[in-house]
């Protein structure tokens, strides 16, 4: 008896961090994506999802990666089923484990976005299928995919680069942090204190691939690429208000991106609060990348899908 919905010779895999995966698998999926990106482009069928099922579970709110993984579900020839916390049995306090051993038998694909990072590894463990992370409060893999890719368009290879962290210890910054480790380049971080990254919780190997800089404006000093996110991410609006005071310096203006790189890029994850993390001048300037970062998220999320279900194509 079969155990995974996966192709017999496909491994079952998941993506939950972005320590999952190597650099060279890494490599691949960026190759797809951009070979995904033109055919897209060029309204050329890519198909090879045909008759696959998608699950995607959200018990957060989403605009870009509910559309992202939709419609590329969609376009890849299969469908998608899309559940919330409220509309399922998982907001009537189903456990996790019998809810991914009754959806793990009906689909192909689970994607989840949820709160702790150990919710999505218990659903995993009890998968017949590939569980995808789309964001929890440790980590978000599939954004940094796009992030990358997207510095790759623009700049070519990211290793030996230098990326500056900007704002909240949180998901992104965690997941920045792996990145740096898998793919070779350094992230200089500097976050309000109280709201520092935590090795342990970003699951690093080591401090050698980053430097903490108490000066948000030191940490941009040559950086290639200036990043950040929102001051209070999701699940955290109790704290909205605290934050605000706390992170008042930690807002990229023009004069954070001057200590860049000339040709540094600007990215943000979105959805970005102008005038709080982010001047409208920086994000909407010729720095920013945001929308080819946003749209990136599509052709990655084929890639990875792909490779989940079909593993390596030649
Ligand atoms: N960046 C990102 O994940 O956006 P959504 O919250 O809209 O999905
Ligand atoms: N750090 C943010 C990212 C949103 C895409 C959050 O977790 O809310």
């Amino acid at each position: 008896m079969t155990t995974s919905m996966t192709k017999p010779d496909i491994p079952l895999k998941h993506y939950l961090q972005f320590s999952d995966f190597t650099a060279s698998e890494y490599a691949y999926i960026f190759e797809r994506a951009a070979l995904i990106k033109k055919k897209f482009k060029a309204y050329d069928k890519h198909q090879p999802l045909a008759d696959r099922t998608l699950a995607m579970i959200f018990e957060k709110a989403s605009t870009r990666t509910r559309v992202s993984f939709e419609a590329g579900m969609y376009q890849m020839g299969g469908s998608v089923v899309h559940l919330t916390t409220d509309g399922s049995q998982l907001g009537r306090a189903e456990p996790i484990e019998d809810s991914a051993k009754v959806i793990s038998r009906m689909v192909d694909l689970v994607m989840i976005r949820t709160y702790e990072q150990t919710k999505i590894e218990r659903f995993a463990e009890h998968s017949r299928v590939p569980v995808i992370n789309g964001l929890t409060n440790e980590f978000h893999p599939c954004q940094i995919l796009a992030d990358i890719f997207t510095y790759i368009e623009h700049r070519g290879d990211i290793r030996g680069k230098t990326v500056a962290w900007v704002g909240d210890g949180n998901n992104m910054a965690n997941t920045w942090l792996q990145a740096s480790e898998i793919l070779g380049f350094n992230v200089h971080v500097s976050t309000p204190s109280g709201y520092e990254v935590d090795q342990d919780v970003a699951g690093l190997r080591s401090n050698e691939s980053y430097k903490v800089f108490k000066d948000p404006k030191e940490a941009c000093a040559g950086a290639d690429l200036v990043t950040t996110d929102v001051w209070t991410s999701m699940g955290y609006e109790a704290e909205n208000e605290k934050r605000k005071t706390a992170f008042a310096a930690w807002c990229v203006d023009e004069d954070m991106m001057q200590k860049a790189k000339p040709d540094a890029l600007f990215m943000h994850c979105l959805p970005a609060h102008r005038g709080e993390e982010v001047q409208a001048e920086v994000i909407d300037g010729p720095q920013s990348v945001v929308w080819d970062e946003a749209e990136n998220r599509l052709h990655v999320q084929k890639a990875l899908m792909e490779y989940l279900l079909l593993g390596k194509l030649a």
